[in-house]
């Protein structure tokens, strides 16, 4: 009994480790061979845009949490900065994004819409940390956090903003 016990878990333990060599024996074709295409002229695989978005959601939210906005943001203060950093990648009421913007993959969404399903702490933490492998850049590296938190408060604005209200904010340096 105890013998017939003991093959199983011999053949389990098999069977489990023959699975681990044949995925990475996978893993280092795909890597090797360049099967996996990476022209930006391709959409992602369903599966692949699944994975991406749903690590990028969770990662997100896990680590904005403990930011919290300083008191008195005004977010119309952040338009200029908007403006000049932001809107070529991501539009804004009234403004297409640039025309090359269309060409990445992933393709920067337009906050007006995108811009609801965060809340306002994992925009802060989306400017200041960027997203790796997506295009989106991280700009605390250059910016300090007044300013990132300004443009997050702003980006917030965006979905009940009218085209006439975004276009008079920013003064002259805005395009
Ligand atoms: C060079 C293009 C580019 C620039 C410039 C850029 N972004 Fe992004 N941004 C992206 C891309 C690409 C993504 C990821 C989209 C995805 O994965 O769906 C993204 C994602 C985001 C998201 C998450 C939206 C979502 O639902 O995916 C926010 C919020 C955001 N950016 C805000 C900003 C702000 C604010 C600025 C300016 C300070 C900025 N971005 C500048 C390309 C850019």
């Amino acid at each position: 009994m105890n013998e017939r016990r003991s093959s199983i878990v011999l053949g389990l333990i098999a069977g489990a480790a023959g699975v681990l060599v044949v995925l990475g024996a996978t893993g280092l074709i795909i890597v090797y061979t360049g099967a996996y295409n990476v022209a930006a002229t391709e959409e992602h695989a369903a599966v692949t845009r699944w994975a991406f978005d749903t690590t990028f959601h969770h990662s997100v939210e896990r680590r904005a949490a403990t930011f919290v906005p300083p008191d008195g943001l005004t977010p119309t203060a952040g338009a200029a900065a908007y403006k000049a950093m932001c809107q070529h990648c991501h539009a804004g009421p009234g403004v297409e994004q640039a025309e090359w913007a269309s060409g990445m993959r992933p393709r920067p969404p337009h906050l007006m819409e995108a811009a609801a399903d965060w809340e306002l702490s994992e925009v802060f933490w989306l400017v200041r940390h960027g997203v790796k492998m997506s295009g989106m850049p991280a700009f605390g590296p250059t910016h300090d956090d007044e300013t990132i938190w300004r443009i997050a408060a702003f980006v917030k604005e965006l979905p009940a903003m009218t085209p006439e209200r975004y276009a008079s904010l920013g003064g002259s340096q805005a395009q």
